[in-house]
């Protein structure tokens, strides 16, 4: 395994890098009312790479009050849905016009190789906003027949209103920062709410980008308002604040609980997409090259930090050793290093602190009995990079099998037969995803059927559309993004009935 090398920082991000970015409040960059700054690392090198306004209570307080100004007075929620729609397409347009300094960005802030944030994150995000531009002119509601039994022989006639549900409180995590950032403006501007983003402190800067191409495209102020900071200070007083209609989260299911505590105080709406455990199952009659191939991405993609990352992979007995070998040469042959490296196929972890957290993971696991068929440990050096890991001989109870470790680390377990396998599989408190991988497609329908997962992949993995529909079962959420499934978290049903 090669070891990771420094690469510059590319020198036309200079401009953007330079001086303290500040908060958007009000279509205005301001800095944090305190004066306060935080460090931005560089997870490659953990070199200090930019300063960011770091927002608290008083931050909030001032964003919460343009977003409802903005919502209550306009001209957001007073124009035609058809010119809302123009500006978020021209979002969409602006994204993939500066595709280059977006995926340079995540690579800097997340440390993810720079190709694929511009074919995968970048990417992603010009398309959200496009899906969800075509979205607004076609939020409808219904016509409705009555039967009023009480009221024999009136005539009633009954619509409904579909209207946004207001002021939203947006709280995104660092593993695809612009991506998250897209998935949930998306579909609140589409249906013509107002925003308070708060993007994860370790990765602010492409939302910060994102928040400037927002206001050339047009979007007024006050609809969008974006408080970098932390979670405990900024993101609790987002949760927390009696004018926020409603909030969504992404992030670690830990804090999704305290978001629905800190929610209680106006009862807002809340939407939550947390972390996961996903089973990839592959049987012996699957195309083994592929579900190899496919095993080895379902987990190594960006670094394992993904929620729906195929973490305990069941491999079919007979075929158990083959899979295994072949999930473990990939993983000893992958190139780690510098996300700026154009032959880097796995970065660095994100932070110092997750970089500790898998680390440990990987610790307990061996410690209690499972053992490395490749990788293992940490990788030595100044950024946060861990060893590809595949993991053998790890049981049900073991802390590797039933916590999320957000790193590439995969235990591999086998199984007998289609009678134990969903018992396997539905054995977690999580339910974002599944894989399966078999020709039988009879297999692969039961299978989709029997998993308390939002999100099944037969045949192949983490495959993501704008159209798509995307949550959790279980403690892996509430409520769906993407799609016109998202759309529901940010509108609201009122019936309008008149005596005719
Ligand atoms: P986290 O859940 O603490 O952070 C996610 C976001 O929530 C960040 O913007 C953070 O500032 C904010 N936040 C933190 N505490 C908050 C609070 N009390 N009130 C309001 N907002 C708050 O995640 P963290 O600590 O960075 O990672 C820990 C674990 O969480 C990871 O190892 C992983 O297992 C999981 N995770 C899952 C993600 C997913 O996509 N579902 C994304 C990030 C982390
Ligand atoms: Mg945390």
């Amino acid at each position: 395994m090669s070891t990771p090398t420094k690469s510059p920082i590319p020198k036309s991000l200079q401009p953007f890098l330079s001086g303290p970015k500040k908060l958007l409040i009000n279509g205005q960059w301001v800095a944090a009312k305190s004066g306060k700054t935080f460090d931005v690392f560089d997870p490659a090198t953990d070199q200090v790479v930019a300063q960011v306004a770091e927002g608290d209570a008083a931050d909030v307080e001032l964003a919460v009050a343009a977003a409802r100004k903005a919502f209550d007075d306009g001209p957001w929620t007073k124009m035609t849905a058809s010119q809302r729609s123009q500006i978020i397409w021209k979002i969409g347009d602006l994204i993939e016009q500066n595709a280059d300094q977006l995926a340079q960005l995540e690579t800097l802030d997340n440390g993810k190789p720079v190709g694929v944030a511009k074919a995968a994150d970048v990417a992603l995000a010009a398309d959200m906003f496009r899906y969800m531009a075509g979205w607004a002119t076609k939020i409808e509601g219904n016509t409705i027949p009555l039967n009023v039994p009480y009221a024999p022989g009136a005539q009633f006639h009954a619509y409904t209103l579909r209207e946004p549900v207001g002021v939203v409180g947006q709280i995104i995590p660092w593993n695809f920062p612009l991506l998250m950032g897209a998935w949930k403006l998306g579909p609140a501007l589409a249906v013509g709410c107002t925003i308070i983003l708060k993007p994860a402190e370790q990765t602010p800067l492409s939302a910060i980008r994102l928040g400037e191409l927002c206001l050339e495209a047009g979007l007024p102020d006050g609809v969008l308002n974006i408080v970098t900071g932390f979670g405990e200070t900024a993101g609790a007083a987002i949760a927390g604040h009696d004018g926020v209609d409603k909030v969504a989260f992404t992030g670690s299911t830990e804090v999704g609980k305290l978001i629905v505590n800190a929610a209680t105080g106006n009862l807002k709406k809340v939407t939550l997409e947390l972390g996961g455990k996903s089973p990839n199952v592959v049987y012996d009659d699957a195309d083994l090259e592929t579900a190899i191939a496919g095993a080895a991405d379902a987990i190594f993609f960006n670094q394992g930090q993904v929620c729906s990352a195929g973490s305990r992979l069941f491999v079919q007995q007979g075929v158990y050793e083959e899979v295994v070998a072949g999930v473990s040469e990939i993983a000893r042959n992958m190139k780690v290093g510098n996300g700026f490296d154009a032959s880097t196929q796995m970065g660095p972890l994100v932070s110092r602190e997750q970089h500790e957290r898998v680390t440990g993971y990987l610790k307990a696991g061996l410690e209690a009995g499972a053992i490395a068929s490749a990788g293992g440990g940490p990788i030595e050096g100044d950024g946060y990079f861990v060893q590809p890991t595949v993991l053998k001989n790890a049981t049900a109870e073991m802390s590797v099998v039933r916590e999320e470790i957000f790193g590439p680390v995969v235990t591999a377990m086998p199984f007998k037969d289609d009678s134990e396998i969903i018992g396997h599989a539905n054995d977690t408190s999580y339910g974002l995803a599944a894989g399966i991988w078999t020709r039988d497609i009879s297999k692969a329908h039961k299978f989709a059927k029997s998993v308390k997962a939002g999100t099944v992949w037969v045949n192949c993995y983490s495959i993501f559309d704008a159209a798509l529909p995307f949550g959790g079962y279980k403690q892996s959420g509430w409520g769906r993004e993407m799609g016109h499934a998202a759309l529901e978290n940010y509108l609201q049903t009122k019936s309008v009935c008149v005596n005719l």
